[in-house]
């Protein structure tokens, strides 16, 4: 007789940290161009400093593991910047000097401009299971608006090159609310990148920071910023897309497949405990955050004197992780327990459809992961993180 095959799908994975894990971030800050609308901690005139900036890399993971501050590291996670514009020996280099699990996940962010088959041949031999690549847009005039360099011929390209490398754990990123955007524009975005069959899509609200062309360009009056009503809009038609298409939200940005959520991001969701590695990295580890002095030249300078290159720490008290823990709890799908305290006040938010029941606590309907910020800072007025709140934590919905 036979038995009919049945296929139970994956789990979600858990949002609380299993015991054990440990988790890497390497930052690589370099970038072959800045984007208008980028405020991170990259350069694009430092190409003379790569190779140092490597070594630094590898040694200071060679201290830290002499340190046995880094035993087993259940994610690893290249961030920048742009890992992928080092050659892939390089990147391995510094992957190589990573104590893992057998099953670790390891992460490269990719810009579709420099990502090839023989690229990503290298990296999957080498350990690389995971690749997020910066998408942003599907239409030619919003990445140029974005002062992308890419077109969107050049996604169709990496992710082709991503799969025949076998490497079918991937995340596209896109962003939505650039001006000249209209809501046709953001659905041609969506459905192109699910023609694409992703198993994780990112898909953040565009933040106008002051420090950059675009931020600039607002100061000045010449371009509008963001608008909240469309980028409210826009969300709802990507979540309404992305779970239609069987990509559920895990957190206010992050959508996937059941089993595909990026566990790294789940590990510093749950406030779990991670080393940062390179210049502007930041980590966590036994409730003490610390950050990495922040240019290049500074980290390899440290570094090749012998000394750390931590340039700032602060020991997060009860009540400040607390709060946090309630923040970062509240975006995720995993959602947060009733506090007696809060109990008031939660079910005045249920009942005007911005939580919802999960077991026995909550979780953010669409309706609240758009007004998140206000929820969160009235679940904290109420005492739903104790010791009592400051209301000192605000982020922006959909953001990074
Ligand atoms: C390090 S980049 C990804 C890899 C690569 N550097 C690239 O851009 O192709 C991380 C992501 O942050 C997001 N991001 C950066 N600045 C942003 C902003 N001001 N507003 C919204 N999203 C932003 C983008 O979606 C970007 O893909
Ligand atoms: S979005 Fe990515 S490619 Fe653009 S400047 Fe920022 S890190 Fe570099």
């Amino acid at each position: 007789m036979t038995t009919p095959a049945t296929s139970t799908p994956p789990a979600r994975r858990s949002s609380t940290p299993e015991p054990g894990t440990l988790g890497v971030y390497v930052h690589i800050p370099f970038c072959a161009q800045r984007c208008d609308y980028c405020d991170f901690a990259t350069w694009t005139d430092r190409a003379w400093i790569i190779d140092d900036y490597v070594d630094a890399c590898v040694t200071d993971l060679r201290r830290r593991v002499a340190a046995d501050e880094l035993t087993s590291a259940s994610s690893v996670f290249f961030g920048g910047g742009t890992p992928s514009l080092l050659d892939a020996p390089s990147l391995l280099r510094i992957l190589d000097e990573v104590p893992r699990s057998v099953d670790a996940e390891v992460t490269v962010e990719c810009n579709p401009d420099t990502v090839d088959v023989a690229k990503l041949a290298t990296y999957a031999a080498g350990g690389v299971n995971r690749l997020s690549f910066g998408v942003q847009s599907m239409r030619p005039h919003v990445l140029a608006e974005l002062g992308r360099t890419h077109q969107p011929a050049n996604v169709t390209r990496a992710v082709d090159a991503a799969r025949a490398v076998g490497l079918e754990h991937f995340n596209l990123d896109l962003i939505y609310g650039a001006t000249g955007e209209t809501l046709d524009d953001w659905r041609v975005t969506l459905d192109g990148a699910l023609a694409l069959d992703p198993p994780h899509v990112s898909a953040y609200a565009l933040t106008c920071e002051p420090a950059t062309p675009l931020g600039r360009r607002v100061a000045a009056g010449t371009t509008p910023p963001p608008d909240d009503d469309d980028q409210a809009t826009k969300y709802e038609v990507a979540d309404a897309a992305l779970a239609g298409a069987g990509l559920d939200w895990y957190e206010i940005s992050n959508w996937s497949r059941a089993g595909h959520e990026c566990r790294h991001n789940l590990l510093t969701w749950a406030q779990g405990d991670y080393v940062g590695i390179g210049a502007a990295a930041h980590a966590h580890r036994h409730g003490v955050r610390s950050w990495n002095v922040r240019t290049p030249e500074r980290y390899v300078e440290r570094i090749h004197a012998g000394a750390a290159p931590e340039a700032g720490r602060e020991h997060l008290d009860p009540v400040t992780r607390a709060e946090e823990r309630l923040v970062l709890a509240l975006r995720t799908r995993g959602g947060v327990p009733v506090h007696p305290d809060a109990m008031t006040e939660t079910e005045t938010l249920t009942r005007a459809g911005f939580l919802t029941r999960r077991g026995d606590g909550v979780r953010l309907t669409r309706r609240g992961r758009l007004l998140a910020n206000d929820v969160t800072v009235r679940l904290l007025a109420a005492g739903a993180a104790q010791p009592a709140p400051t209301l000192s934590h605000r982020i922006p919905v959909g953001t990074r």
